[in-house]
């Protein structure tokens, strides 16, 4: 890897900050630290790069992916019911297939295809149900290499249960001997309700054991009656863990009658618990067994940010059984939220901004690394856009990703140009009419 220039210096920055105004200044980069911020720098820098009012901002946080699945669609074959369930059990054939050369490949792949799109922390689950814990060691040995370049957490998930085969709750404790980042779970895919408490209860235990993260696949089913996020709030609140936990997709949380909801949002306000919703997968795999009106499945983001939870975003999958879509761009996560969850006002727009950058780490527990801040680390993207607004309602290009001084990533936004002569274009010396798509 290339060492950074002694001295980067970014000119006219509008610099993003998660709750003020953004500020027109100049950010000066030394080494592999944010060195200055000020309205006009004046110091020479090595190399300079005009950002043209352009929004600078924090790197983009994906808080949620399965990088051992991704783009495997179509092996060994469709998912044609789109459900999770279908999705569960082709990858269960398609995880026997796994080497450490394939999960590390398609991993790293995709890694590059985010970082390319300014995400520089990245929270991966690897699947530990597997005998030979080849999605763990292959994660973590790519958690290892890229480290200079993007920031990678692993969760150790027992996608079939923590109880769901004898051996599943060694092979998780192992995923965590083996260094993995944080424990994961399934409750609500146990094979009865008191698993599934039992599982949520054996998580915080590991967790407090090995001092890790949590990170639980929470109540992701249409079923009203998937009440596992109740269990994993008391289980934060009496070890207040909260900061350190995240409950992943909580689709149920969508059905539960209010009664029930308002009462759990009380119990939220005891705890910092985090929240990752998943809009873009959850938008397709939830509902599927309903007919008319269909339910939307993602839980309930808006009422979690107006009550001052963190709730942050992931992609969950990128072409994989589960979700054969995607590009690994964050501004398509946020999209997605602001239509599902009917975020449309102007500061319910910024706020999803914000859940793929500053909440992400949050949830992630970088903060420490993590802002465009003096002394911190220098990690910042450049984008083709005037405002979050801007960013979200074009997917605006990120032209340049700068990861610990060091410009790692180029792209030249797409322009159009307009070919047919009218009134308003003469066909002689018709100028050339760049746009922006
Ligand atoms: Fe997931």
């Amino acid at each position: 890897m290339t060492q950074p220039p002694a001295r980067l210096l970014l000119r006219n920055c509008c610099l993003l900050h998660p709750t003020e105004p953004p500020q027109q200044v100049d950010i000066a980069i030394d080494g592999d630290r944010i060195g200055a911020i000020a309205p006009h720098l004046d110091e020479p820098a090595e190399v300079e790069l005009n950002v043209r009012g352009q929004i600078v901002s924090p790197p983009f946080v994906e808080s949620h992916i399965h990088l051992d699945s991704a783009l495997t669609v179509g092996e060994p074959r469709w998912n044609e019911s789109g459900t999770l369930f279908e999705g569960i059990d082709i990858w269960r054939e398609r995880k026997q297939t796994l080497t450490l050369a394939d999960v590390k490949e398609r991993a790293i792949a995709t890694l590059k295809q985010q970082a390319m799109q300014g995400v520089l922390f990245v929270r991966t689950h690897a699947d530990v149900s597997e005998q030979t814990l080849t999605a763990l060691q292959g994660l973590l040995e790519v958690r290892d290499a890229v480290r200079d370049w993007i920031t990678v957490q692993v969760v150790a998930f027992p996608q079939d249960g923590v109880y769901g085969s004898p051996k599943n709750e060694e092979l998780l404790e192992e995923a965590l001997r083996l260094g993995a980042d944080a424990v994961g779970g399934i409750p609500h895919y146990e094979l009865t309700r008191e698993d599934g408490v039992r599982s949520v209860h054996r998580i915080f235990e590991l967790a407090a054991q090995y001092d890790r993260l949590i990170d639980i696949h929470c109540d992701e089913i249409d079923d009203d009656q998937a009440r596992f996020l109740e269990v994993m709030v008391a289980c934060a609140i009496r070890s207040g863990m909260g900061s350190r936990v995240a409950a992943s997709h909580t689709t149920a949380f969508h059905s539960y009658n209010n009664a029930y909801a308002f009462k759990l949002m009380g119990f939220l306000q005891r705890t910092d618990i985090n929240f990752i919703a998943n809009p873009l997968i959850n938008i397709t795999l939830q509902g599927r067994s309903d007919t008319y009106p269909k339910r939307r499945g993602v839980t309930r983001v808006k009422e979690l940010w107006q009550q001052g939870q963190n709730v942050s975003l992931g992609h969950d999958c990128v072409q994989d059984p589960w979700y054969g879509l995607g590009t690994g761009n964050m501004l398509d996560v946020a999209s997605m939220a602001i239509h599902v969850c009917q975020m449309t006002g102007s500061a319910e727009m910024d706020a999803c901004y914000n859940m793929v950058t500053w909440n992400g780490a949050k949830t992630l527990q970088v903060e420490d690394r993590y802002g465009i801040e003096v002394g911190k680390p220098a990690n910042l993207v450049v984008l083709d856009a005037d405002s979050r607004y801007d960013a979200l309602r074009r997917r605006a290009t990120v032209r340049h990703v700068i990861s610990q001084g060091r410009l790692i990533a180029q792209t030249e936004p797409p322009r159009s140009q307009w070919m047919v002569a009218d009134e308003s274009t003469p066909a002689l010396n018709m100028p050339s009419i760049l746009m922006q798509p």
